[in-house]
């Protein structure tokens, strides 16, 4: 029996049977892959070639060789930090607005610097002093994208629905994603300053697929709010916040900083932009960073008003520049201890995805080789 990851090289598959890697590229040949010496070979592939040299192959779990270890927890090194909300719901019913609302009426104006733009997470401080890190994406695909790779980033969830309008699919959806993901919500009845709003008909038409808010006697916060005047606003925050405080959310800030990748692109003068939320550690300029299949050392770092800062710490979303390319949303960052660790391990990443999309583009199944020996 041979016991190994997927995706070992020819050559280390060669060695691990004490045969010469020639004789594995030879195999790999009859089974029509032109193999090099260093080429990562997939399951079937390692178990076909193992079989012909009389080895049963047992896959091991985890490819420890692109994994990061991450320092473990002490208790006492713990400490508060601030929720992470997501904010979901469908489409016009004011997501962006309500977004729009608290950003301007909490981030105070005139400190921009540097970059002025967009960034798809702030943080807000609350009227009763207590942080709220947000994240912005644009509906909720970009959360199920990153439920989808295993990312838990939001705490907390907002749905708003629309006064004005009616429990749509996509609300059902945004509540159906928070339920899987066991992150709890918080409801907002969103445009209640139109004439035509009716918040009770929402409430109604929530009980009726199980979502029973307070007043009606169920376990599910309520806040009516209107992203155009701004009432109830403030409320809906402290409402997240109580939500919040029963996670007693914590974080070691001492430690190397880890976190989600939010979104990343290429800026003609400034090369990659990563939005990042740093969930524990402290991140700092200088440290080398490894998110998803790239690498780079913290060239600068900038908090959502554009404002150059030297350091971010447990639930601080930053943008950030000097990354050699562009990581997905939803891939995991952490700060490595060198630069050729990092490499390393970046480059290994990216050849599995590379492989990976190969095989999904054409994908050579068990039976065509069998066709083809
Ligand atoms: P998508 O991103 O397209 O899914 O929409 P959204 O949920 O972000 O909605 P958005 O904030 O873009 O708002 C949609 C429309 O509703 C805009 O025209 C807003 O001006 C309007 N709107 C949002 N909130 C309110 C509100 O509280 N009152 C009123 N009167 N209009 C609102
Ligand atoms: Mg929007």
């Amino acid at each position: 029996i041979l016991k190994t990851t997927e995706f070992i090289s020819a050559n280390d598959l060669a060695s691990l049977m004490d045969v010469s890697v020639n004789d594995v590229i030879g195999k790999c040949m009859n089974l029509g892959i032109f193999a090099s010496i260093n080429q990562r070979l997939d399951a079937e592939t390692i178990t076909i070639i193992a079989d012909e040299f009389g080895y049963d192959v047992k896959f091991t779990e985890a490819d420890d060789e692109t994994e990061v270890v991450e320092e473990k927890d002490r208790p006492e090194d713990l400490t508060d930090r601030a929720p992470i909300v997501t904010i979901m719901g469908h489409v016009d019913h004011g997501k962006t607005s309500l977004l729009d609302f608290i950003r301007e009426s909490k981030v105070t104006a005139g400190e921009a610097g540097g970059i002025t733009q967009h960034i798809g997470a702030y943080d807000v401080m609350t009227d009763s002093g207590k942080k709220v890190a947000f994240l912005d994406t644009p509906g909720h695909e970009a959360f199920t994208a990153m439920r989808a790779r295993g990312a838990k980033i939001t705490d907390v969830a907002i749905i708003v629905v629309a006064a004005d309008d009616a429990v749509m699919p996509q609300t059902k959806e945004a509540i159906n994603h928070a339920q899987v993901a066991g992150v709890p919500m918080v409801i907002a009845i969103n445009k209640v300053d139109k004439p035509n709003a009716n918040p009770n008909k929402i409430k109604e038409e929530l009980a009726n697929i199980n979502i029973l808010v307070e007043d009606w006697g169920g376990k599910y916060q309520c806040q009516e709010v209107s992203a155009k005047t701004g009432a109830g606003i403030e409320d809906l925050l402290e409402k997240v916040l109580l939500e919040a405080e029963v996670l007693e959310l914590k974080a070691n800030p001492a430690k190397s900083a880890v976190g989600t990748v939010v979104e990343a692109e290429l800026d003609k003068g400034r090369g990659y932009v990563t939005t990042i939320m740093v969930q524990a550690g402290t991140l700092r300029v200088g440290d080398v960073v490894l998110a998803g299949a790239h690498y780079g050392k913290v060239k600068a770092m900038f908090d959502h008003k554009g404002k150059k800062v030297d350091e971010a710490g447990p639930s601080t979303p930053v943008l950030m520049l000097g990354l050699d390319g562009a990581p997905q949303a939803g891939d995991r960052f952490n700060v490595m201890e060198s630069d050729r660790e990092a490499r390393d391990i970046a480059n290994k990443r990216e050849q599995i995805q590379r492989e990976q999309s190969m095989r999904t583009k054409k994908h050579i199944t068990l039976d065509e080789i069998g066709r083809r020996l």
